[in-house]
């Protein structure tokens, strides 16, 4: 699971077209590691869940994540609206370790409300970038299995092209994994389709070939997935947030049952039907 890390000093409000509650904060970790640069989230307990669950999950798969730590903030804890407090005054925050590398939509240079020609324009030159990703029919797989339905441009971090010519890709922001942030047991149906956002802004803009590779590794990633254990950080997480028994069972059917369906789910994904 997670490590814990203590947030030192101020909480400094970062917006980078994000929605919610985010800070950048220097963290200490346990023993005598140095304290380096992170993102902080003021999250609630359904959204942390999924953000933990998550990240465990991509680990074990060896998809690129940053790393990811539960910090405990002592002071400056008014600027903290959602996270849940520990009874002695602080209050348990959402930490990612910081990439020094923007989002993808900030570096597409994306307006919001810009005009639909400007959008293709865009997307049909950066989602070329995002297709040379090997892992990129591992993401399709990934967001369909856990019904992550926010795959949207922010939630890429992108650090360009690397010496060896392959897109530095760190997936962020697992907030909506689970169908959403605030999911109930009767949500999680293992056979529903779910919004893969993929579907939306890189299926139109994939290959015919690059969409047949994006399908193999769904079902690689299926057949890696089933050896991955599941129930351990979801009993893990469920108990340390308080949520109730048919909460986690809901959680554990909703991921073991969902997996048979990963490559059909995926495939709709990557078959192009509308273009935005
Ligand atoms: N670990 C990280 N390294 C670098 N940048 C990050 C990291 N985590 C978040 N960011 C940046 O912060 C922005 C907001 O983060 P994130 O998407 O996780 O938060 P959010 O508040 O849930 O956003 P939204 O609700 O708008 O999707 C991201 O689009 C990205 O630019
Ligand atoms: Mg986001």
């Amino acid at each position: 699971m997670v490590e814990l890390v203590s947030v030192m000093g101020g909480l400094l409000p970062f917006k980078q077209g994000n929605l919610n509650q985010t800070f950048k904060a220097l963290v200490q970790p346990k023993g005598f590691n140095a304290p380096f640069s992170a993102i902080v989230k003021d999250l609630p307990i359904r959204e942390l869940f999924n953000e933990l669950v998550s990240f465990v999950v991509l680990r074990a798969l060896g998809l690129p994540i940053p790393s990811v730590y539960l910090g405990m903030v002592g002071g400056e804890t008014q600027h903290l609206s959602k996270a849940p407090s520990l009874g002695n005054g602080s209050k348990l925050v959402y930490v990612s370790e910081e990439i020094p590398s923007p989002s993808l939509k900030m570096a597409m240079g994306w307006r919001d409300g810009q005009s639909e020609e400007a959008c293709m324009a865009c997307l049909s030159k950066f989602v070329p970038q995002i297709a040379c990703w090997d892992k990129l029919g591992e993401l399709y797989a990934f967001d369909t299995w856990l019904a992550n339905t926010d795959r949207n441009l922010g939630n890429i971090v992108f650090g360009g092209k690397g010496s060896d010519g392959e897109p530095k890709v760190w997936l962020i922001d697992h907030g909506r994994s689970f169908t959403g942030e605030a999911w109930k047991p009767g949500d999680l149906v293992p056979e529903k389709s779910f919004t893969n956002m993929l579907k939306v802004w890189a299926t139109p803009f994939l290959t015919t070939v690059q969409k047949d590779l994006c399908l193999l590794s769904t079902e690689m990633f299926v057949e890696n997935a089933k050896r991955i254990d599941v129930n351990e950080p979801i009993d893990f997480y469920t108990n340390a947030f308080g949520l109730s028994e048919a909460d986690k069972v809901a959680a554990k059917n909703f991921l073991i049952v969902r997996l048979g369906k990963v490559s059909e789910h995926a495939k709709d994904a990557l078959v192009m039907e509308t273009i935005l």
